[in-house]
């Protein structure tokens, strides 16, 4: 009995092998999302640092783990980091794009994946809501966003060369009809990038592949999906990972079942792209003790649902 199933095991991992080969992929993918500060007179004062929960519920329901990256640290702290993580993310959030900490770190790793990508070395980046606009302020070297109002859950207007796209290539037909048809896209954000400012740019109509637009609520245009051309660079002005995770009542935030599953859609594809990296931490210890695992989410009961990772990472206390 024993030697049979034994036997029956054998067969079953020689026959899995090839397959693993072949793909070659790291299953051990590990990915960094960026901190950033939080208002210093809040009150009560949680930390100085924080990470919302969703977006490390969104990457591990991908089968990936998360490390917080830290802001306003040196740039030997950013370069040994980025070679042991496999894909960052640029999470949402209120903290300014150009002048603020998180944008700085923002930089450095940017600058961090597009030379590792030039020289062969796969390293993908996420941008979402306030990560997307940071990624076109990065690639343009200036803020082109404009005011509007976006706050409500959309289907998204895609683009006659979406099925061209890396994002959307392989997209189901009911995830397509879900993104096309059903309010399952949550919008919850001020600014926005309209396809006139995106053309009217050398920098970002050079570099990104628009995939999707939307109508604001007071009627602008805004782009809220784009990827990099030569890059392994998403970005949405949406909230992919909200759905499933958060219940903000002031989000007006809807959770269907059609509006869980876009979430993993993309929260597989981007887990994916970064297992196609082979950054990896020098040993276990150290990988262990990088983990978020290493710290509690927070919970505030008032009634917007606010579960974020606080830090005090930095004193004396971040200045916006
Ligand atoms: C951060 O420091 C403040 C002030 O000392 C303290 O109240 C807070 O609990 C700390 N937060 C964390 C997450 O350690
Ligand atoms: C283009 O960007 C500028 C900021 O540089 C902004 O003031 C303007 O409103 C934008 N125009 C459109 C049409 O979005
Ligand atoms: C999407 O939401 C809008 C309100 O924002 C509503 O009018 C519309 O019927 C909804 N669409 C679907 C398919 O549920
Ligand atoms: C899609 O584009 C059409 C035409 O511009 C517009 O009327 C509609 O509101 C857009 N849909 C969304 C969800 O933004």
């Amino acid at each position: 009995m024993y030697s049979a199933m034994v036997t029956i095991v054998i067969s079953f991992v020689i026959q899995l092998r090839p397959t693993i080969c072949d793909e070659n992929l790291n299953s051990r993918p590990i990915i960094g999302v960026l901190a950033q500060s939080c208002d210093p007179k809040a009150d009560p004062y949680i930390g100085d640092t924080y990470i919302p929960s969703t977006y490390v519920k969104w990457l591990e329901s991908g089968g990936a783990r998360v490390v917080p990256i830290r802001v306003k640290e040196s740039d030997q702290y950013y370069e040994t980091l980025f070679k042991r993580i496999n894909g960052v993310v640029f999470p949402g959030g209120g903290i300014n794009i150009v002048t603020s900490y998180f944008a700085k770190a923002a930089k450095l790793l940017y600058n961090m994946a597009l030379k590792a990508n030039d020289d062969g070395d796969y390293f993908p980046l996420w941008g979402t809501c306030q990560g997307f606009q940071q990624l076109t302020v990065l690639t343009s070297g200036q803020d082109l966003l404009s005011y509007l109002h976006a706050h409500r859950m959309l289907p998204i207007n895609l683009t006659s060369d979406f099925s061209q796209s890396r994002l959307f290539a392989d997209l189901p037909a009911d995830i397509l009809t879900s993104l096309t048809l059903y309010n399952v896209t949550a919008n919850h954000h001020n600014w926005g990038l309209s396809p006139k400012n995106f053309s009217q740019n050398q920098a970002l109509r050079s570099f990104y592949r628009v995939l999707s637009t939307n109508v604001a609520d007071n009627g602008k245009d805004f782009i809220s999906t784009f990827e990099a051309i030569k890059y392994p660079f998403y970005g949405v002005q949406w909230h992919p990972e909200k759905v499933p995770y958060d219940w903000d009542l002031g989000d007006a935030l809807t959770h269907t079942k059609r509006g869980v599953k876009v979430t993993q859609y993309f929260a597989d594809f981007f887990v994916e792209e970064c297992r196609k990296s082979s950054h990896h931490f020098p040993d276990i210890d150290t990988e262990l003790s990088t983990l978020i695992n290493n710290y509690h989410p927070h919970f505030s009961k008032d009634k917007r649902f606010q579960e974020h990772y606080y830090f005090n990472f930095t004193h004396p206390h971040l200045i916006l």
